[in-house]
């Protein structure tokens, strides 16, 4: 059987967008915006990217093209070693632990988009919240939303997944673009617009290396780093492309739309005279859902702005499924059919777990996922920067413009010394600040 491959490249642009799009942007980014400081948080978010996770896409990308592989077979195939081959294993646990808290925050979203029809939490968002959230309830819409991911997965790369997201992302776009125009509208707005644009420096400066961990966090959540999601994305790209300019052109349209989200919640936010509103995870359901009931037509921008998290969120969490998915199907030549009905068997139980019990939730959600994606993207670029080495100069120079023909030996040195070092003092730096 020969393994799949991207009909367009587009299709593969589309894809990567889409998994990068989601509750990063929508959910996770504004909270986290708001609990440190606003536009000083988006600041230095914005310098992360650009510096690690342009560099680290590539190397994902770099890694995926010349195995043609899933993240386990890819390391193995390419060192000939077993303890890189080992290593591989824990993207397939990553995988799974994304999967299994997002899918829960999937139900969420999937109730309060159905929600937004009937008005069921308008009366008392909070307290609604508060009932929804976790229980059996949570389970059940865990599953529906579990279920939907795993049916695109099942179709396959092109006529499942490029197909989902090639329709998902420009209606993604638009809409938001809608509910910006409209929340720009609002009394307030301009206040919000400004908690979210303009920084304020002294802030900055004195709460600098609390906030670059949780701006580091962010970045390599959003754009689906430490993964193995764009390495296995990346290992179905059929023909020669530039890496540089699809990954460039993938953290730009991902920033683009999570600026765009702040420009939505913001103004809706201050609009209510709430400020920047309640942070934590409950910010969207409670503070903005709040606004939802309060505002002129919040019913209707309920309903399109929840579906917009929804389509956001799938495309996401199509391509955590894939990462499993990929790995059965290349490593054990399962059939995609056996390995998805065989993943949403597990992830029936450990969404389950995590849609049962906050306290679970919150370590998984939390420092879990950031050790996991910190510790996979320092593997990567060390793998690219030492494993590859110059295969890997190689790998980023073809197809490529002269513009990445002169960066790939700087890339290099980047993704094996510097990015390295920086992302595991920021780490240890973030958990000291989080212990004492
Ligand atoms: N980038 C996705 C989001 O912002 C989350 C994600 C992380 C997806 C890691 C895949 C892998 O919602
Ligand atoms: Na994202």
């Amino acid at each position: 059987m020969t393994r799949e491959s991207w009909q367009t490249r587009i299709g593969f642009i589309l894809a990567a967008v889409g998994s990068a799009v989601g509750l990063g942007n929508l959910w996770r980014f504004p909270w986290m915006t708001s609990e440190n400081g606003g536009a000083a948080f988006l600041l230095v978010y914005l310098g992360v990217v650009l510096l690690v996770g342009v560099p680290g896409l590539l190397a994902e990308f770099v890694i995926g093209r010349r195995s043609r592989r899933n993240p386990v077979g890819a390391l193995s195939d390419l060192s000939n070693s077993k303890y890189w081959s080992a290593f591989g294993h824990v993207f397939v646990v990553t995988g799974v632990v994304l999967l299994s808290f997002y899918s829960v925050v999937g139900g969420w979203i999937l109730r309060y988009f159905a929600e937004s029809f009937t008005g069921a939490y308008f009366a008392n968002p909070g307290a609604h919240f508060d009932a929804v959230s976790y229980g059996l309830d949570a389970v059940g819409f865990h599953l529906l939303f579990l279920g939907v991911t795993a049916l695109v997965v099942l179709r396959g790369v092109r006529r499942g997944i490029e197909k989902a997201t090639k329709l998902m992302m420009p209606a993604i776009v638009a809409l938001l673009v809608a509910l910006a125009a409209w929340g720009l509208t609002l009394d307030g707005a301009a206040e919000g617009v400004a908690f979210f644009l303009s920084p304020d420096v002294g802030f900055l400066r004195a709460n600098f290396f609390d906030i670059l961990p949780q701006a580091a966090g962010q970045a390599l959540f959003t754009l689906s780093l430490g993964a193995g999601t764009m390495l296995t994305y990346a290992s179905y790209l059929g023909e020669d492309r530039s890496l540089v300019a699809d990954g460039t052109a993938i953290a730009v349209l991902n920033t683009l739309v999570g600026v765009l989200a702040g420009v939505v919640v913001f103004p809706i936010l201050f609009a209510l005279g709430s400020g920047a509103g309640a942070g934590g995870p409950g910010a969207l359901f409670v503070s903005l859902a709040g606004a939802f009931a309060a505002l002129p037509y919040g019913e209707v921008v309920g309903v399109v702005f929840f579906g917009v998290v929804l389509l956001a969120a799938l495309s996401s969490s199509i391509s955590m499924l894939e990462i499993p998915v990929s790995f059965l199907v290349d490593e054990y030549g399962v059939s995609r059919r056996r390995a998805v009905a065989g993943l949403l068997g597990v992830f029936a139980v450990t969404g389950s777990v995590c849609a049962l019990d906050a306290g679970v939730f919150g370590v998984v959600a939390g420092p879990l996922v950031d050790l996991l994606l910190t510790g996979g993207l320092v593997g990567f670029l060390l793998f690219a920067g030492w494993v590859l080495g110059t295969a890997a100069v190689e790998e980023l120079r073809r197809g490529a413009g002269s513009f990445a023909q002169s960066v790939a030996t700087p890339w290099l040195y980047a993704v094996g010394v510097v990015i390295p070092v920086f992302l595991i003092f920021t780490f240890v730096s973030g958990l000291a600040g989080a212990l004492g």
